[in-house]
């Protein structure tokens, strides 16, 4: 099940060789020089109790831990027997700190209309929430699903549930009635909460609607927590449905934050895996917030005076630990924005960032290719000269893309840090820091502090510099998963049972003499669509499920803006035509938009073995246009591949 599948722009990097060094004047006041990066991150190999005795005690525990790890593998626990809350650290510590007048939250709507939220508003809001929360019934540990667009109150709710020891599982406002009611069914949760509807290039996208339809099979849900943000008329069902401001007016004031085992669940997130069934992530509280403390002040070489704009939503991971948590464990000002890149125009996100003078901006290879697309007059007609650093995320970002990103918008003076990790890391894994570490565009870098890893062979054997393999992580970090939801086997099996004894996280990658790591892609059946991760049996799954379809069968392919887009090779069921834009409409309708094929081969047959695997192999090259390469004796019917690849996509 595991290869490698190369891509055309990832041939590109094997022949790149830039380097770029920081800019002068950059390094000479980066908060993390290159001497600084060796010594820490020799320490935190050599003496990991001491490393991470030294990041967790600048923030607050109401109980010191009296072990930093215990690790019985494959299951981590950090800072064991201390005390402490997300929500606090993250709020009240920082206006005890004196930051309590200081910008925590600078919204602004597609619409234009800004939203800012000091230190202390962000406070007073969190606590009634949790008020609000604590009288609906919501107690610790209850898991509450949140789905709404990115409006402050999707960030209040998560620090809301943080403060009172809820698990929030945040579902992302583009997904779909039967995703969202999976996502609920799954963690069992208590209470959801959404809004009336999410604004999206110019239109209303439903979600009191869809949260209804949900509702109507997920027994365990008890209220419905409505935030009003378009003013549009929803049906509110009584006894169950509350609206949000009203629950908020009715909370009290005053709320201490929970005391939390360090261990204690902060969060489930759902992200695809290679079975047709999303895996929901599990996040503790202490390492967790370590984690995203510690890498969004160094990579990011976060200051007093910076307004920092993760581009983000909070459905995904990047969101939580870069638009929410670490940002605010920093005392940082962050942006929060709610529109696409493009609408009205390709020059909205520029206009954010000339409005708002944000100073450090992150954001997706998927993004910087389309805006590329659109050439440089766009962003030449704004004022981008407060930013100082970029940061890119999701999926590797071509030589072109990075050297683009660091000219156009970066005016050649700001550095570009490639962060590689993911949802189950929970921080940035791999990475240059800005000031420390010359560029190689292309290649995400070195480790965070603590992360040490390896590129290895299936049967564990280590590799030396430029071989291609799999990356590995060698031992626990603060912030990793600590299981998978409701499915602790399939924790073990995934992450910690395809090479023993060390963490594998499903990327290929390759290390060169330097020790910068370049991450090719995904090794096994997990597409990257635009930086979001889909599973191809997810899709599958929703294609068989259409009445017109007998069989399916998903693959990526090399996309030049999204980075690989969906192929589906559908089979129809016995004398019934199949609708290309039908189909398109419906896995639109069970998953989400994101997972709508951009192609659909409709095939006779499927090129399957003997025993009966389809050769997804030859699926992507046929997608690809690419000659077939490889063994075909083992197929059953070889000259299936000849007709596929004759057939045109629709
Ligand atoms: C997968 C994780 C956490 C970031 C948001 C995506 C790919 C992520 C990079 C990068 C090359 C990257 C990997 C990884 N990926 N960042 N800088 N360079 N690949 O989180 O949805 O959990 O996806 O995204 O394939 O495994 P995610």
């Amino acid at each position: 099940m595991t290869q490698t599948q190369p891509t055309d722009h990832i041939d590109n990097m094997l022949h790149e060789t830039r380097v770029i060094e920081p800019p002068a004047d950059f390094v000479a006041r980066a908060r993390v020089s290159r001497e600084e990066y060796d010594r820490r991150y020799r320490q935190s190999l050599d003496d990991p109790d001491a490393f991470w005795t030294g990041v967790a005690s600048e923030l607050t525990w109401t109980q010191p831990w009296s072990q930093v790890l215990d690790w019985q593998e494959p299951h981590a626990r950090w800072f064991v027997g201390g005390q402490t809350n997300l929500a606090y650290n993250a709020l009240d510590r920082n206006v005890e700190r004196g930051l309590g007048n200081k910008r925590a939250f600078i919204w602004e709507g597609e619409d234009g209309e800004v939203r800012t939220y000091t230190y202390a508003e962000l406070l007073g809001e969190v606590k009634r929430a949790a008020n609000a929360l604590l009288d609906l019934g919501v107690t610790v540990g209850d898991r509450v699903t949140l789905y709404l667009p990115l409006v402050p109150e999707a960030a209040i709710a998560m620090l809301a549930c943080a403060r009172i020891g809820a698990v929030h599982s945040v579902v992302f406002g583009g997904f779909s009635v039967s995703a969202l009611s999976d996502r609920i069914n799954d963690a069992s949760s208590k209470l959801l909460i959404t809004a009336d509807a999410g604004q999206r290039r110019g239109g209303l996208v439903n979600l009191k609607a869809n949260a209804d339809e949900a509702a109507k099979s997920t027994p365990t849900l008890e209220h419905i927590l409505v935030v009003c943000r378009a003013g549009c008329d929803v049906e509110m069902q009584p006894d169950r449905d509350v609206w949000w401001h009203e629950a908020l007016a009715g909370a009290g004031e005053e709320h201490e934050a929970a005391a939390l085992d360090s261990e204690h669940p902060l969060f489930v997130l759902y992200t695809s895996g290679s079975t047709g069934k999303p895996k929901g992530v599990l996040h503790t509280t202490g390492g967790y917030m370590v984690g995203t403390y510690l890498t969004t002040g160094t990579v990011f070489d976060l200051r007093e005076d910076d307004i920092f704009w993760c581009t983000a939503d909070v459905g995904w991971i990047t969101g939580h630990s870069y638009s929410v948590y670490g940002p605010l464990l920093n005392g940082a000002t962050t942006v929060l924005y709610e529109g696409a890149p493009n609408h009205p125009d390709w020059g909205r996100f520029w206009e954010v960032v000339q409005k708002h003078r944000v100073t450090i901006l992150y954001t997706a290879p998927t993004a910087i290719r389309s805006f590329m697309r659109q050439g440089d007059a766009i962003p030449a007609q704004y004022d981008l000269s407060s930013l100082r650093l970029l940061g890119s995320v999701g999926e590797p970002i071509n030589p072109e893309a990075w050297m683009w990103y660091a000219r156009v918008i970066g005016g050649g003076r700001c550095p570009v840090v490639d962060t590689w990790w993911q949802t189950e890391t929970g921080s940035i894994m791999l990475t240059t820091l800005p000031g420390a570490h010359a560029s190689k565009p292309g290649s995400a870098g070195l480790p965070m502090f603590g992360i040490e890893l390896a590129i290895m062979t299936h049967d564990g054997q280590e590799l030396g510099p430029d071989d291609g393999g799999l990356l590995v992580i060698k031992r626990p970090w603060p912030s990793m998963l600590r299981t998978v939801y409701g499915d602790d086997e399939r924790y073990r099996k995934t992450y910690w049972g395809e090479i023993p004894h060390v963490y594998f996280a499903g990327d290929g990658a390759r290390r060169d003499a330097d020790g910068y790591v370049t991450v090719v892609g995904r090794v096994d059946d997990v597409l990257n669509v635009s930086g979001h991760r889909l599973g191809t049996m997810e899709i599958e799954s929703a294609l068989v499920a259409h009445p017109s379809v007998a069989e399916a069968a998903v693959v990526g392919r090399p996309d030049e803006v999204k980075g690989e887009c969906v192929v589906a090779f559908v089979l129809p069921q016995g004398g019934q035509t199949v609708e290309p834009h039908e189909l398109r409409a419906y896995v639109t309708r069970e998953i989400g938009a994101l997972a709508r094929p951009d192609a659909i081969i409709i095939a006779d047959a499927l090129p399957k073995t003997r025993s009966g695997k389809i050769m997804r192999r030859f699926l992507r090259q046929i997608a690809a246009g690419q000659p077939i390469q490889g063994d075909t004796s083992t197929l059953e019917d070889p000259s299936v591949l000849e007709r596929l690849a004759e057939t045109p996509a629709v």
